[in-house]
């Protein structure tokens, strides 16, 4: 018997309709949303609207936070054709760890407002897709046990840095913990005014224990202490320094990796002070606003950094094109918050792994399509500024 070529297609798709991926596919809600975008209507639909407007909401006129998406739509892409592209490799290296993509997973506090134990839910999925994730704090016991990321940097703001004793025993643990980096946030020495936050008389306590139930009307019971306007800004010690950092790199063998630069000038005192690495942040523009999109700040702090220790970026990251576009212009590797919160609000932990899978497979097909086999030949001249002319 002939088995033409129409029988050959006929009986793939016979096999693809029948195959348990295809039905589990299908049956699945979690392969409903199509991107990351449809994973944030899932997570609105949701939450509690006060849930939703700590995870997405950005500070004062969130003009930063509208910055972050629009230079995207800036940066055009400068394909190349006739490249082989059969296999798309994005593999990369950080601090002599490997990692199967340049996608990191942000910090972001308050997770048990979108998902109970939400910290361990995404560790358990950073563990799973092999992330790394900049931990936030509260899962010492499921690190050590190796269940969760594999691959993790603590998280730090400062407070554990106030003394040389705090600043020792904080290293030391996290070295004998086998954490593989410090992720010092130096962006956040004031709490900034998130407006929708203030008008929800939001009480940043539930944003640690989860939000309370409200009551048969649909009132929160009145927050003790709600985020508020006009109270004038004070710490009661120093905040950290310069001086900080120098201290803090000299103390551990761990790299230390500062978060939340914006300018050339910081990014070469990064280097001078001892830092490993940088990530451009504005935070997901939820502190200072006003500071423009990170993707306008990373091509003076690469400069400023000329190659001596890695830059990577995070803020309004939402598809494989954006990624693309900031490792072309000299990211090492992009960082990502409320992606994987969307994920984690709408499906726990598998939502995460789906969010990373979905952004991590995005970023493969643009690589394909642009003509870009792997990292290593990525580079500025893969996009070009809307406009700006090339000859
Ligand atoms: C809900 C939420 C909580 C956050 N908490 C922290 C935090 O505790 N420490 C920190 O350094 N950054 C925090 N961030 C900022 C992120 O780490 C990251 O810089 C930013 O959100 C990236 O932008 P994206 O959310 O558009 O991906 C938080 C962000 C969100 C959305």
């Amino acid at each position: 018997m002939r088995f033409s070529r129409r029988d050959a297609v006929r009986a793939l798709f016979a096999w693809a309709a029948g195959s348990p991926f295809t039905l589990a596919q299908d049956d699945d809600p979690l392969y409903g949303p199509v991107n990351v975008f449809d994973f944030a209507r899932l997570a609105k639909a949701k939450l509690d609207p006060l849930a939703w407007d700590y995870l997405d909401g950005g500070s004062e006129d969130e003009a930063a936070l509208h910055d972050n998406r629009e230079i995207f739509n800036k940066l055009i892409i400068r394909p190349r054709m006739l490249v082989d592209v059969h296999k798309i490799d994005l593999s990369t290296e950080l601090f002599g760890k490997k990692l199967d993509y340049p996608i990191l997973l942000d910090p972001a506090g308050g997770k048990n407002c979108f998902f109970p134990n939400g910290e361990a839910a995404v560790a358990m999925a950073a563990g799973n897709a092999k992330a790394l994730h900049i931990v936030n704090g509260g899962i010492d016991e499921l690190l050590e046990s190796g269940k969760g990321s594999k691959v993790w940097w603590q998280l730090t703001t400062g407070g554990q840095l106030q003394s040389q004793q705090t600043m020792r025993s904080f290293v030391k643990r996290l070295e004998a913990q086998g954490c593989s980096g410090i992720c010092f946030t130096v962006d956040i020495m004031h709490v900034s005014h998130r407006e929708r936050d203030i008008r929800n008389k939001l009480e940043r306590a539930w944003c640690e224990t989860g939000l309370p139930k409200r009551d048969a009307q649909g009132r929160m019971p009145p927050a003790k202490n709600p985020w508020r306007a006009g109270v004038y800004p004070s710490r009661p010690f120093p905040t950290p320094t310069w001086n900080t950092l120098r201290e803090l790199c000299s103390m551990t063998r761990l790299p230390v990796v500062v978060k939340g630069i914006l300018i050339g000038e910081d990014g070469a005192r990064a280097v001078e002070y001892g830092a490993a690495g940088v990530i451009v942040s504005n935070h997901g523009a939820r502190q200072l606003d006003h500071v423009g999109a990170t993707m306008e700040a990373l091509p003076e702090v690469v400069k400023a950094i000329n190659g001596r220790i890695p830059v990577m970026i995070d803020g309004g990251f939402r598809r494989g094109t954006d990624i693309l576009k900031a490792l072309a212009l000299g990211a090492k590797a992009v960082a990502v918050a409320r992606p994987y919160l969307y994920g984690l609000a709408a499906f726990g932990q598998r939502g995460v792994e789906r969010v990373i899978e979905l952004l991590r497979a995005e970023l493969a097909l643009d690589m394909g399509l642009a003509g870009v086999a792997n990292l290593a030949a990525i580079d500025k001249s893969l996009v070009r500024f809307r406009g700006e002319s090339l000859w």
